[in-house]
């Protein structure tokens, strides 16, 4: 065993480079800031297993438009998640995105800790968990995270591996051409325009987050990604077939059986306030597994950080008042106040 195992308990060996690191240096028992007291845990009796969600077929779309937006907006209200399939992106463009994502991951430490920083707003970003400077309770998973907006036409990227630009702009203009679909047909099952829900969204904004979850010497000890809402628009999450990710309904999780080359699409708060509370954005959250490493490479589709978000005025009237006041986007705080009552305790990651 290398001694650097015997001293992975101190919060400094841990901190910075993240659970890949770990893993690859021959860590056997997890260290003390990945355990999560007992009722932050996965509960085996509260996990109902290998739930087929709702399942969303783009081919019905060209087919009878009317019915595709009828299934979508009641997987929207009823799940707030569900799997696309016949999406038209090609698996190539998909493998490809997977193949470059793991190139990244597998680069020297030294050159993945050119990027490594807390601060959310970067053009790359790195890091281990959340913020792990303020977290008591790390998350069993290392990302990378980077923007695309449509102001800029050249967006920063990590410089390796070389492949990686190139797989990851066609993987991103594939996505970005899905989500625009959904969004309309979204609209429509809130019986407005189709360009409705884009309107609201402005100057939209894409953040690419790939995340890696190594195996985990006690997986019943840690979770990869505590439970939570996407603070976003709408989520497109492509996984590979190892599973983990669950969804909460109640009190009970759901454990999200992955379809081979499906995307698993989520609802975001920003579209749940749109929608005046129609659309469900669901909580959710990652197992992890003793022999297995995890990949999942995540689109959060969000509004302009300078929109404007509240319930749309067409869907409010005397039946229906609206559930939340108007914020801007870019302003966590007025965000949360605003939000105080409805939102769970998404924004509270232990
Ligand atoms: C996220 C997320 C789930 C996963 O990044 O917000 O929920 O399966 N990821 O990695
Ligand atoms: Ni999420």
């Amino acid at each position: 065993m290398p001694s650097f195992v015997a001293n992975v308990n101190q919060q400094t060996d841990v901190l910075p480079k993240g659970v890949k690191a770990l893993m690859d240096n021959g860590l056997v028992t997890i260290p003390g800031r990945y355990i999560k007291p007992p009722s932050h845990r996965a509960v085996k009796h509260l996990i109902v297993p290998g739930v087929e969600i709702p399942v969303i077929d783009m081919a019905a779309l060209e087919s009878d438009r009317e019915k595709f937006v009828q299934t979508l907006c009641k997987a929207s209200s009823e799940w707030g998640i569900f799997q696309v399939i016949n999406h038209g992106i090609p698996v190539a463009t998909m493998q490809g995105m997977v193949h470059g994502v793991l190139e990244l991951f597998d680069l020297p430490i030294e050159e993945k800790m050119k990027y490594y920083t807390e601060e959310v707003f970067v053009p790359v970003r790195y890091c281990t968990s959340m913020t792990p400077s303020q977290e008591t309770h790390m998350e069993w998973h290392d990302h990378f995270q980077h923007y695309f907006s449509n102001r800029e036409k050249e967006h920063p990227w990590p410089e390796k591996p070389a492949c990686y630009r190139r797989l990851a702009s066609s993987y991103v203009s594939s996505v970005r051409h899905l989500s625009q679909t959904l969004m309309s047909a979204l609209s429509e099952g809130l019986g407005l325009d189709s360009n409705c829900l884009a309107k609201s969204f402005g100057d939209s904004e894409m953040i690419l987050r790939s995340n890696y979850y190594p195996p985990c010497p006690n997986p019943d000890l840690a979770l990869g990604m505590n439970g939570h809402t996407d603070s976003g628009g709408l989520t497109i999450l492509f996984e590979d077939q190892v599973g983990g990710l669950q969804a909460r309904k109640g009190d009970l999780w759901y454990d999200l059986k992955p379809i081979k080359n499906a995307f698993i699409v989520n609802i975001a708060d920003q579209l749940e306030v749109l929608s005046n509370g129609k659309y469900k954005s669901i909580e959710h959250r990652v197992l992890v597994q003793p022999d297995q490493t995890r990949l999942s490479i995540v689109a959060f589709c969000n509004p302009s950080r300078d929109a404007v978000i509240g319930p749309l005025p067409e869907l409010i009237d005397e039946q229906n008042q609206a559930e939340t006041p108007h914020y801007h986007f870019k302003d966590p705080s007025s965000i949360r106040e605003a939000l105080q009552s409805w939102i769970s305790d998404a924004w509270k990651r232990s």
